[in-house]
C-alpha cells in the first residue's frame, strides 16, 4: 500500500500585524497578560475584503513551489472560515490554483482540521484514489470573533499553511506515520459559533446577538487541550512503535504557550523539543501546525531527518496526533 508522503510545504500571513498594545487601545487588557497568560505578542489579521480562499491560493502556491510540482491531484482545506457557508472553499482554491476538475472539499475540525486533513489524505493516497494531494489549512478567524470579547481577541490570528502529499513509500523520508484521532461531541458547547447554523436557522427567528461569534469556555478548554494532545500525542507514537525519547521535534497545535508547556510536561520531555511561533502568529486554528512547520524550518529548527510529532486539538471536540521523518529535500521554496 502506498504511504503519503510530505513532498512540499508553504505558508501565507495577510500582511496587517496587530500588536497587542494595539488591542489595548481598545479593550480591556494589557500587554503583560496576553504574553504571561497566552505567550502572544502579534498576530497578523486580514484587511477587510481578504476572505480565507486568498489565504489559502498564496500557501498552497508555495507548497506546489517547495516541491518543484505545477499541480496536484486534489484540494483538502480544513478551514472554520469558509468564504461562504455554501458552497465549499476548496473547489474556488482548486481553480484559482488552476488545477482543473480535481476533486476539492473542505473538513470541518477546527483547530484539529489539518490533522484530520493529513489523515483523510492519507487514506486517499492509500487506497489509490489519488497520487497527490494538497492539504491546507487556513482560517480568518477574525472574521468570527466579537471585537468586544478581550479573551478570543487576544488569542486568535488569521493564516494559512499547506503540505502536498504525494504516494510514496512507507519507509521514505516525510512518509505520514500511524494516526491517532479523536473526538468527544459531548463537549460540543465549549468551542461554538452558537448561530447561523441550521439548530437556530430551523428556529425561525433571528440569531441572538453576538450568537454568530466565536464562544470559548477557555478554562474548561485549557485542561481538555492539556490531556487529549498527551493522551493523543502517546496513541500515535505506541502505534509507530516510538518513545517520547525517540522524538526530535514536537509540532503542536500553537492554543497556547502555557499550554505547551503543559502538555511538555505530561509527556515528560523537555519544552526545548517542542517548536513554538505563537509569540508573532497567535493561535491560527486549522493553520496552526503547518504554519509552525514553515517557520520552524526557515529558523533552522526542524531539520532533515528530524523524527516530528504532530499533535493538535480543537472544538468539536476533536483531536488528533501523528509522526514522520522530516524529509528536508527543497521544503520549503523560499516566500
Ligand atoms: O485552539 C483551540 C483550543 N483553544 C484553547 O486551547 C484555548 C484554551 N484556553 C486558554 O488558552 C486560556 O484559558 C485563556 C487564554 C482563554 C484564558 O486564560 P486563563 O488563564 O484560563 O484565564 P481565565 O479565563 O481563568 O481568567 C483569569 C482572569 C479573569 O479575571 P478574574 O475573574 O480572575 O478577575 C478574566 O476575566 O483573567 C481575566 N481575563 C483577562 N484579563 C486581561 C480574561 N481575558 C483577559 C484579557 N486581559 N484579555
Amino acid at each position: 500500500m502506498p504511504a503519503a508522503v510530505v513532498a512540499g510545504l508553504g505558508s501565507w500571513l495577510p500582511p496587517r500585524v496587530v500588536t497587542n498594545h494595539e488591542l489595548t487601545r481598545r479593550l480591556d487588557t494589557t500587554d503583560e497578560w496576553i504574553r504571561s497568560r497566552i505567550g502572544v505578542t502579534s498576530r497578523h489579521v486580514v484587511d477587510p475584503g481578504t476572505a480565507t480562499s486568498d489565504l489559502a491560493v498564496e500557501a498552497a502556491r508555495r507548497a506546489l513551489r517547495s516541491a518543484g510540482v505545477p499541480a496536484a491531484g486534489g484540494v483538502l482545506l480544513a478551514t472554520t472560515t469558509p468564504d461562504r457557508p455554501c458552497p465549499a472553499t476548496a473547489p474556488e482554491v482548486a481553480f484559482r490554483l488552476g488545477l482543473g476538475a480535481v476533486p476539492a472539499f473542505d473538513l470541518a475540525a477546527v483547530c484539529t482540521g489539518f490533522v484530520y486533513g493529513l489523515a483523510t489524505g492519507a487514506g486517499l493516497i492509500a487506497s489509490g484514489i489519488l497520487e497527490s494531494l494538497l492539504v491546507i489549512g487556513a482560517d480568518a478567524y477574525s472574521t468570527i470573533l466579537d471585537p468586544e470579547d478581550r479573551t478570543s481577541s487576544v488569542i486568535f490570528g488569521d493564516g494559512a499553511g499547506a503540505v502536498l502529499l504525494r504516494a510514496g513509500d512507507p519507509e521514505e523520508p516525510g512518509a505520514l506515520g500511524p494516526f491517532d484521532l479523536g473526538s468527544d461531541g459531548e463537549l460540543a458547547d465549549l468551542i461554538t459559533v452558537p448561530g447561523g447554523g441550521s439548530r437556530q436557522r430551523s428556529s425561525r427567528t433571528p440569531p441572538d446577538r453576538g450568537d454568530q461569534y466565536f464562544k470559548m469556555d477557555g478554562r474548561a478548554v485549557f485542561g481538555n487541550a492539556v490531556a487529549r494532545m498527551a493522551g493523543s500525542s502517546q496513541s500515535a507514537l505506541d502505534k509507530a512503535g516510538l518513545r517520547t525519547s525517540d522524538v526530535d521535534r514536537v509540532v503542536a497545535h500553537q492554543a497556547n504557550a502555557r499550554i505547551l508547556d503543559a502538555v511538555a510536561a505530561e509527556l515528560g520531555m523537555d519544552r526545548e523539543r517542542f517548536v513554538s511561533n505563537i509569540a508573532r502568529v497567535g493561535n491560527t486554528s486549522a493553520a496552526s501546525i503547518p504554519l509552525a512547520l514553515d517557520h520552524a524550518v526557515r529558523d533552522g529548527e526542524l531539520r532533515a531527518g528530524h523524527r516530528v510529532l504532530l499533535t493538535a486539538f480543537g472544538g468539536g471536540l476533536t483531536w488528533g496526533s501523528t509522526s514522520l521523518r522530516w524529509p528536508g529535500t527543497g521544503l520549503p521554496e523560499e516566500q
